[in-house]
């Protein structure tokens, strides 16, 4: 029996089978659920497929005292090699769901933000498209904000549904989301709170023209990221005025690798996982980085990949 709050896993994930229509996972390996392919098991891993699912999921985790940690599409996460304790929520099914109406894009969490720009532009609805590229989940990218040079989710964004602990749900409308560089009230939740949905104010232009910005995005991260590996994306922030790719580069750190996992000879701010890697050999590149960086330009760097499951405290 596996047990981290008043309840055992096991009989959770057995009330879970019978009470939702979710997909239930018992030891799941997090590897499955990143783009990094990395992190060990979950205690228990639910893809939720519709908004009551998530309330009863939310209601018998409340009462078992289970920890729940809500994920995207796992593209900003390294998860250590020891896994998650308590419940990982993965949001399916009607959380996929996409409306546009009036160049008002509602769109559920789950949905990935490259088919709400695929979709935005094909109803020829532009503004979204300036994240073309960053991977992961609408409700993930409003989390972390998610950008380029282009622009920011929340240069678009209207308001975002969230759900706390408690089972409570509102719509929050953008200026009280406190979004500023790659950051949301969301990250300051604890216990951590679920987008659900998201409206987006877009405007009105052809389809032809917004699928030509998008096509000059796509081959400007191609020649400059190195796209054919696994990995999360930027590592770490970039400090003001500066670039964390920049830096970790003039520290001699391109191609510097740890097991299975390298700092890449294209852009020095992604880190992938050249097959085999394990997290801690990520992890052991982000402190080398870290105090390299600090050591050769005196700027100390701060991770955008969040750490899930139990880290060393250094
Ligand atoms: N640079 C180097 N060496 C490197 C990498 C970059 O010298 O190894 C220099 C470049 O030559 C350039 C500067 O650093 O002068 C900035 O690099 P780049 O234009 O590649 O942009 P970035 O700041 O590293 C940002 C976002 C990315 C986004 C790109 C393109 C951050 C932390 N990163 O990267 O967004 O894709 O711009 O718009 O804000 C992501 O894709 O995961 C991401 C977070």
């Amino acid at each position: 029996m596996t047990g981290v709050g008043a309840i055992a896993i096991e009989d959770l994930a057995n009330r879970l089978r019978v009470e939702t229509s979710g997909d239930v996972r018992l030891k799941e390996p997090m590897s499955a659920h990143t783009t990094f392919g990395l992190g060990g098991p979950a205690d228990l891993f639910v893809a939720v497929r519709s908004q009551s699912d998530l309330d009863a999921l939310l209601e018998l985790c409340r009462g078992g005292a289970v920890p729940v940690t809500p994920i995207g599409d796992g593209s900003n996460l390294l998860v250590s090699d020891r896994g998650v304790r308590g419940a990982v929520v993965k949001l399916a099914g009607d959380f996929d769901r996409l409306a546009i109406e009036d160049s008002v894009l509602e769109v559920g969490a789950g949905a990935s933000l490259g088919r709400a720009i695929s979709e935005a532009a094909a109803a020829g609805c532009a503004g979204l498209e300036v994240v073309y590229g960053v991977p992961g989940s609408v409700g993930g990218g409003v989390y972390m904000n998610a950008g380029t040079r282009n622009g920011w989710i929340s240069d678009v964004l209207l308001a975002a549904e969230l759900l706390d602990h408690h089972g409570t749900r509102r719509w929050v409308t953008r200026g009280k989301m406190g979004m500023s560089y790659r950051h949301s009230c969301l990250q300051d939740l604890e216990p951590p709170a679920f987008v659900t949905r998201a409206k987006f104010g877009l405007k009105p232009e052809e389809p032809a023209r917004i699928r030509q910005r998008i096509a000059a995005y796509a081959s400007g991260r191609k020649e400059s990221q190195p796209l054919q590996w696994r990995s999360c994306g930027c590592m770490f922030r970039n400090p003001e005025g500066d670039s964390a790719g920049r830096l970790i580069d003039a520290a001699g750190l391109k191609g510097h690798s740890a097991g299975g996992a390298q700092i890449s000879e294209k852009h020095a701010n992604f880190f992938v996982n050249t097959g085999g890697a394990t997290a801690s050999d990520v992890y052991a590149l982000v402190k080398t980085a870290k105090s390299r960086v600090l050591e050769y330009s005196g700027v100390e760097l701060v991770l955008e990949v969040k750490l899930l499951g139990e880290w060393p405290d250094d």
